[in-house]
């Protein structure tokens, strides 16, 4: 038996990739001011920056998009999505957006007065933000152990049910317009949350009469993870265990680039009526036609083929074991990372890692730079500079609890050497981890300040 699962694909097309000199890349990340979103991505070897709108298409999601039908109005690319949505997700109503965080904005602008609350496990950046700039104060009531980083627990994504009621009694439900949960949890490690724990999440909102709306990026991912760990699921397919979860909302936000296995796409399902109202209103304003939201009709029709591709379970157990495969070269070599492997990254524990470097001093800033020197890779950080700030009162730095790089897995794209040659690059920099230094900001933008900060090296 082989400790893996070979690719259940072959290849058919291909896309170029070199690894650039040591001198090239020197070059290329002092003039990026060391912040890998300015790196170009022909600088790039392999490019594990995300998950998102990275993957690569089946030749039936191609053949599908040349049925594309390009009508403004009640395309049959819109129907064919709609019956896909509808079999999958079971909501009422279903309109396109362009990506995850259009059907957020919608979903803010409709339902968030300022100065309410939206309780999560752990919202992602772009749910943050929409929920800020609309005046509402995002909430993560995440089970502790999500903190953990070695803490190896079947579903560490989980909602903190105690907190979650205890919250919703203290600040009360009119207060709340509307609570989610994001599965997997991506900012916690890509962790998935349990069937038993969905249910408790409905309860308790639904007990106090808030909508409960899901996050639903990685879906299938999830839904697999229910039926490898969870009791009762294993004899289910992924469809059965996806209807089940969403059963339990009352809508959802989606953004397609994951497990809709598209280049571009998202969104929105609710079962409200007076809501959707409001959803088509705003929706036409912002994002365009109820029928198309944003997105050419050869779009839709590569996310309904890819919807019903993410749910193959021969597709997720290679997915989920491409991760697990990394995360077991990554331990053997002493590279500390979140445990188990997430669903669709692993997240080195760069904290860990740089344990010589102090948190002003981005130690995970520090190991995302290093791993683009030493061998042409792009993670990203998820720490300090993508999820701290500075006290509005104060002024003193506020550090999130982990400081952690993250490699997402493009789906369908890298294969298993690729995957070694990442392995290999990250413990020869285990080797002499105080061979990096830190990195110094040198310029902070106010709000998702990670993709634009620019940084500074300080000496080893
Ligand atoms: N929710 C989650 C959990 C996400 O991971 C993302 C995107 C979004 C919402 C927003 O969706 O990008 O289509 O607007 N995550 C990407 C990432 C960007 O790299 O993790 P979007």
């Amino acid at each position: 038996m082989t400790n893996y699962i070979p690719e259940p694909f072959r290849i058919k097309m291909i896309e170029p990739i070199h690894l650039i000199s040591l001198e090239a890349r020197e070059a290329a990340l002092k003039r990026a001011k060391f912040n890998i979103f300015n790196l170009r991505s022909d600088e790039v070897y392999i490019d594990l920056l995300t998950d998102s709108g990275t993957g690569a298409m089946s030749q039936s999601q191609w053949a599908a998009m040349l049925e594309g039908d390009e009508s403004y109005a009640g395309a049959r690319s819109y129907e064919r999505l709609s019956q896909v949505v509808k079999e999958i997700f079971g909501f009422k109503h279903f309109v396109p957006t362009h990506q995850g965080r259009a059907a957020e904005n919608i979903l803010t602008a409709i339902a968030l007065k300022p100065g309410q609350f939206v309780p999560s496990n752990m919202h992602f950046d772009t749910t943050e933000g929409n929920i800020l700039a609309r005046g509402g104060k995002p909430v993560n009531l995440v089970d502790e152990v999500a903190f953990k980083p070695e803490a190896i627990v079947d579903f560490k994504g989980n909602m903190d049910l105690s907190k979650l009621r205890a919250f919703i009694q203290e600040k009360g439900a009119t207060n709340i317009p509307f609570g989610m949960i994001t599965i997997t949890n991506n900012a916690g490690g890509g962790q998935p949350v349990s069937m038993e724990n969905l249910k408790g999440v409905s309860k308790i909102y639904h007990e106090f009469g808030i909508p409960f709306i899901i996050d639903a990026c990685r879906f299938a991912e999830n839904a697999y993870f229910i039926k490898l760990r969870e009791t009762g699921y294993s004899k289910k397919s992924i469809l059965e265990i996806a209807k089940e979860t969403f059963s339990l909302a009352d809508g959802v936000t989606m953004s397609a680039k994951k497990d809709g296995l598209a280049n571009i796409g998202g969104f929105l399902c609710l079962n409200d009526d007076a809501w959707f109202e409001k959803v088509r209103a705003e929706l036409i304003l912002r994002e365009g036609f109820v029928t198309y939201g944003g997105l050419a009709g050869r779009d839709l029709d590569a996310i309904a083929v890819g919807l019903m591709e993410a749910l193959e379970e021969g597709y997720l157990a290679y997915r989920v074991g491409q991760t697990k495969y990394l995360s077991e070269q990554l331990l053997a070599s002493g590279v500390p990372i979140v445990q188990p492997a997430g669903g669709h990254a692993i997240y080195v524990d760069a904290a860990k890692m740089l344990s010589h470097l102090k948190r002003d001093q981005f130690p995970g800033q520090a190991l995302t730079i290093a791993l683009y020197r030493e061998g042409g890779i792009r993670g990203v950080e998820i720490g300090a500079v993508a999820f701290g700030h500075d006290d509005p009162d104060t002024g003193a730095p506020v550090y999130p609890e982990l400081e952690l790089v993250r490699l997402a897995l493009p789906r369908r794209v890298y294969t298993q050497s690729h995957l070694d040659y990442v392995a290999d690059i990250l413990a020869q920099l285990q080797k002499k981890p105080k061979a990096i230094g830190g990195v110094k900001m040198t310029r902070a933008p106010k709000l998702l300040r990670h993709f634009s900060a620019e940084f500074e090296l300080l000496s080893p």
